[in-house]
C-alpha cells in the first residue's frame, strides 16, 4: 500500500522524466521502409515547419504520459491502474520518438512542456475520479483524436521528409490499438459536448506548440 507520500514521490518522478527526456525508448525508432539512394535534402522552411509539427506532436505525447498516469492515480481497480501504467510505457516510446526526431530536425521540445503536463495530469485524475467505465472512454476518444491529429500532419510534413513520417505512422498505428484495447476493457463512450470540449482544449494546445 503506497502512503501519500509514496505517490506524491511517484508522480513528480514521472513528471521528471516525462519533461527532462529520460524516459528511454523500448523499441527501436520506425525507419522509412524505402531507402532513398540520394536523400532528399529538406528545404530551410520545410525544416523549420517539420520541427514544429513534431514540437506538437511531442507535446501530445508528454500530456499523454500526464493523462494516462493521472488516470493510473485515481483509477478506482487496480487491473485499470496496470492497463494505464502500462499504456504508459508504450506512449514513452512515442515521447522518446519525436524527442529524437525533433532534435534531429534542429528544434527544441515545448517551453511550455511543464504547464501541458500538470493541466493533462490534473485532467487524467478527473477522468478517473468518475468513474472506470469513462476513463476507458476518455482514453478512447482521446486516442482517436490523436490518430486523426497523426493523419492531418502526415498530409502536412515536407514530401521530402521520410523519417518524420515513418514515426508518425508507427505511432498512429499504436493509437488506434489503444483506443480499441480501452473500448474492449468497456469504455463507454462520452457525452458529445465532452468530446467538442477535449477537441476545442487540444486545438488550443497545437496552436500554441506550433509556435512555442
Ligand atoms: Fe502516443
Ligand atoms: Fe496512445
Amino acid at each position: 500500500m503506497q502512503t501519500l507520500v509514496d505517490q506524491l514521490i511517484s508522480d513528480a518522478d514521472n513528471a521528471l522524466r516525462t519533461l527532462t527526456g529520460a524516459l528511454p525508448a523500448r523499441r527501436p525508432t520506425p525507419q522509412p521502409s524505402t531507402v532513398e539512394e540520394e536523400p532528399l535534402a529538406l528545404l530551410e522552411g520545410e525544416r523549420r515547419h517539420a520541427a514544429a509539427l513534431m514540437r506538437v506532436d511531442h507535446v501530445g505525447e508528454v500530456c499523454a504520459q500526464a493523462l494516462y498516469h493521472g488516470q493510473a492515480r485515481a483509477a478506482q481497480s487496480d487491473r485499470l491502474r496496470a492497463h494505464f501504467r502500462d499504456a504508459a510505457l508504450e506512449e514513452g516510446d512515442h515521447l522518446a520518438w519525436t524527442r529524437e526526431r525533433l532534435a534531429e530536425l534542429g528544434g527544441r521540445p515545448s517551453l511550455l512542456n511543464p504547464l501541458w503536463y500538470a493541466g493533462a495530469f490534473a485532467l487524467g485524475v478527473l477522468a478517473g475520479r468518475a468513474g472506470d467505465r469513462v476513463s476507458l472512454g476518455f482514453v478512447m476518444e482521446t486516442e482517436a483524436q490523436v490518430e486523426q491529429h497523426l493523419k492531418s500532419h502526415l498530409e502536412r510534413l515536407p514530401k521530402a521528409d521520410h523519417a518524420s513520417r515513418a514515426v508518425l505512422e508507427a505511432m498512429s498505428e499504436d493509437e488506434a490499438r489503444h483506443g480499441s484495447r480501452a473500448r474492449a476493457e468497456g469504455g463507454r463512450e462520452l457525452p458529445a459536448p465532452v468530446r467538442a470540449a477535449m477537441r476545442a482544449a487540444a486545438r488550443v494546445m497545437t496552436a500554441t506548440a506550433y509556435w512555442l
